[in-house]
């Protein structure tokens, strides 16, 4: 592992997302060993003017149960590392103190020992990504002669749609080298889907199954059991398909799609991913429902006559040979009856079936990605007992019973340390994005446009019933219980 002084500097350190979601992932990433306080330091930067301690109270609430007498000690310990810098966004003067500040923390840490490190965690919203870029390039590269690296790691929302995301990464790109920037979808950090190449290409049973032949449908899903509480400004801009289908969902689509790259090079992995995207073929206005959740235009930030999806379900085609005529379902809403994401691949009906199982139900294999993590197969089986009947069960691989006191690593914990150990095959490379946003782009405008509609629901519902109607005629078969 490279050694040497490591500099982490959040910008946007007074916002949601570093508070929630950026310090406490670096605080466990402390915690267990991963950031070496004789090499790091950490600083917040943001416009508003508070103190070092001022930031460290405005965070402490989300690191730790101070009652844990160990994390309290830790907590303390990690604190001390963050300083605060303030200033504006798109003006020399503040990065140049920002700068100042970590070049003392470099000399004071004796960088000439080693290299010298510095990751720009974007915390803030695109807006301002290409005027941050171009501080940082002017004012706060790494200068040490002995090496090392500036690392930028950005997250979504990456533009609105082709055209603004193109533009968006040529600014960026004028600046700093693909090899440099990060861009986060914290999807591709989460366990499961991490396993997903794993559970594909190690495992016999699976290889010849997975394809057009034996494979009915796949559905990726995501449910949450809350509204846009407190978000509804930018929800409403976005909407759904912004929010989680271009990105996340479709980051699984591709994981459970791709052929097997050649190695596990970040970049044979990624190129497979850019191939099964650009397969995909444009997505037609019949195989979309769209849905808003009633109590949303509440919200004072939303305009009352908002057409913007909080639900919506896709059906996407793959143009290739493995997966011509398998629809890939990918559904996704807010304020439903229950939080959860998943994979559902449905095979199909037995030929010739003499014990007429299809009724009970078909082969299927879940893969749940949260709450708690599982893998399980829904199969027919002879009902235990004297006569021949047959049953649906499960062969369940639930991670909270099989790994038990297994903590497994919150998505942006292991993020992170890919930012720092440079490997990038968890990041989202920029022709990939292009090609997820030409999938959407044209489907956007015209929900832009007013000209697809969002169907009312009830909160805590399923959604709109023209849902379910479309996933009927897509040809899934809804099972029941487990
Ligand atoms: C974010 C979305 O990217 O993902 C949020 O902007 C959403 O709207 C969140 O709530 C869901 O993430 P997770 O990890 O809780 O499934």
């Amino acid at each position: 592992p490279e050694t040497g002084c490591l500099s982490i500097i959040v910008l946007g350190a007074s916002g949601d997302l570093a508070k929630k979601k950026t310090f406490p992932a670096l605080f466990n990433l402390y915690r267990q060993g991963f950031l070496n306080p004789d090499e790091v330091h950490i600083f917040g930067y943001a416009r508003t003017k508070i103190s070092d301690e001022e930031l460290r109270d405005r965070i402490r609430g989300y690191l730790v149960d101070e009652k844990n007498a160990e994390q309290a000690e830790a907590l303390s310990k990690f604190l001390q590392l963050i300083k605060y810098v303030s200033g504006p966004y798109d003006a020399e003067e503040g990065f140049q103190r920002l700068d100042k500040a970590i070049s003392e923390h470099e000399i004071s840490k004796n960088s000439t020992e080693g290299s010298s490190r510095r990751l720009f965690y974007l915390a803030l919203p695109p807006s301002v990504y290409p005027s941050v870029c171009k501080m940082i390039k002017t004012c706060c590269m790494n200068k040490s002669d002995l090496g090392g690296w500036t690392r930028i790691v950005v997250e979504k929302p990456f533009g609105k749609d082709l055209e603004s995301a193109e533009q968006l990464s040529s600014q960026i790109g004028e600046l700093f080298d693909e090899s440099q920037i990060y861009r986060i979808d914290h999807y591709l950090g989460k366990e499961l889907v991490q396993n997903m190449l794993v559970l594909r290409f190690a495992n016999r049973f699976f290889l010849p199954l997975w394809n057009r032949d034996n494979i009915e449908n796949v559905q990726i899903v995501f449910r949450e059991d809350f509204g846009t509480e407190g978000r509804g400004g930018y929800f409403d801009e976005y909407g759904i398909i912004r929010d989680i289908i271009q990105n996340h969902l479709l980051q699984v689509l591709c994981l459970v799609a791709m052929e097997k790259p050649i190695s596990l090079k970040p970049e044979h992995i990624r190129d497979e991913k850019v191939k099964v995207l650009q397969s995909v073929v444009p997505i037609s206005d019949d195989e979309v429902v769209l849905g808003q959740y009633e109590g949303y235009r509440d919200d004072d930030t939303v305009p009352n006559d908002s057409n913007t999806p909080t639900f919506a379900t896709t059906i996407l085609r793959i143009h290739n040979e493995r997966w011509e005529g398998v629809p890939f379902i990918l559904k996704a809403g807010k304020a439903l009856n229950s939080r959860k994401a998943e994979i559902r691949i449905q095979f199909k009906d037995v030929p010739g079936d003499i014990f007429r199982c299809q009724k009970q139900g078909r082969n299927e294999f879940v893969i749940r990605l949260q709450p708690s993590e599982a893998m399980y197969m829904k199969l027919t089986v002879k009902q235990p007992g004297l006569d021949m009947n047959t049953v649906q069960s499960e062969l369940d691989l639930s991670y909270g019973q099989r790994y038990q006191g297994v903590a497994i690593p919150e998505a942006y914990e292991r993020l992170i340390l890919d930012t720092i150990k440079g490997d990038q095959q968890h990041f989202v490379r920029r022709d990939e994005l292009k090609v997820a946003w030409e999938i959407f782009t044209p489907l956007l405008h015209r929900i832009d446009k007013g000209e697809v509609k969002s169907i009312p629901y009830k909160p805590g519902s399923r959604g709109p019933k023209e849902a379910d109607q479309l996933l009927e005629k897509a040809g899934y078969l809804q099972t029941h219980g487990y």
